[in-house]
Order: C-alpha cells, then structure tokens, then sequence
C-alpha cells in the first residue's frame, strides 16, 4: 500500500489550470516547497530509496530539477550534475535537442562532470512528454555514466512519457490526471 507521506505532498502541490496557456493544467511544486514536512517527506523518500545503491551522480534538469535534486545527492553522499538549457554552461558542453510541443529544446552538460562507469540519477518535478528525460538520459549515456533510474515527483500518465525513456525505470511519488 502507498506511504502516508504522499498523500502529505499530493495535497501540498497547488494546480492551476490554463497556466502557461489554456488547457494545461500546470503541477505547481513551489506550495510543496513552502511546507517544511511535505518537502522533506519528498526529499527523505527518495533517499530511502536510492542509499545504498552505489549511485555516485545525480543530475538534475533546470529548472526544477535542481530543487530537489541537490538533497537527494548529499544526502546519499553523491555528486549533483546540473543538466543546464543552451548557452547557461561557462565550459565545453554535449548538447541534445528534444522536441516540445511547438518546436525544440536542449539539454547540456559539461563535459568531464561524469566519469565513464559511473551509476547516474536523473532527477526532475514532473514527467509530461518524457522528452526531457529522454534527452537527459542520453547526455549521460554518451558521457559514459550507467542511468540507474530517472526520479519525478509527479507523472502524467495520459502523456505516456514512460514509454520514450527505452526501458529505462521511472520512479514516481504520485500520478497526476
Ligand atoms: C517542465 C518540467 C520538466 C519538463 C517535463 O519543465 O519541470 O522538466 O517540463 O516535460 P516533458 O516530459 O514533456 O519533457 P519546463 O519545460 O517547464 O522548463 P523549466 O523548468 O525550465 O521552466
């Protein structure tokens, strides 16, 4: 049966419908953030779940991303990647487009923040299309890194994101419909 700590956070995420545009009803996670035990909760069921597991990289994807990531990595005792939008990155980068509902966007990390071997965590909010876990999943995958799993806090499963991720797992705290 589900942890009582979801049902905590799930009640702590506002929904906005029609934001950013009509139809879309966007996943508001900075109510959660404002809710000490809710964000914990969050922060605390992923490291239950990732300690031990020789995970030594979490990489997270702006924006949301590196919210909850960092926690998660000092608290397993791993390093944290930010996986950053075009031109944020000072160093040399790889670079993976991903395809949006109007258009395109990229992913980038910095080359030499992952060593090839190294067993990787992909953190983000929310998983809609997939498409931006896609991309971060195969940013690390060229640098070498072992993805272990990808970790949102919320899915929306009509969007059948789960399936672009190539057998990769997903873990989950909550669907969202
Ligand atoms: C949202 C969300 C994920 C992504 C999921 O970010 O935080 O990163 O969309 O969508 P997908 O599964 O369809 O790829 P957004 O694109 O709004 O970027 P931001 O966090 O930088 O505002």
């Amino acid at each position: 049966e589900q942890d009582p700590r979801i049902q905590l956070i799930a009640s702590s995420i506002r929904v906005v419908p029609d934001f950013p545009k009509k139809g879309i009803m966007f996943q508001d996670i900075t109510t959660l953030l404002l809710d000490p035990k809710a964000f914990k909760d969050t922060v605390d069921l992923f490291v239950e779940r990732y300690t031990g597991n020789g995970i030594s990289v979490v990489a997270g994807v702006e924006a949301r991303g590196f919210i909850f990531g960092p926690p998660i990595a000092l608290a397993i005792g791993a390093k944290f990647i930010p996986l950053r939008k075009p031109r944020k990155l000072p160093g040399e980068v790889i670079s993976e487009n991903y395809v949006l509902e109007y258009g395109t966007d990229c992913l980038q990390m910095h080359v030499g923040a992952v060593q090839p071997g190294e067993r990787a965590l992909v953190v983000d909010d929310l998983v809609a299309t997939g498409g931006t876990l896609c991309a971060a999943i195969s940013l690390l995958e060229r640098a070498g890194a072992e993805v272990v799993e990808c970790a949102c806090v919320i899915e929306l499963p009509e969007l059948k994101g789960r399936e672009k991720l190539n057998g990769k797992p997903l873990y989950i705290l909550m669907e969202s419909h």
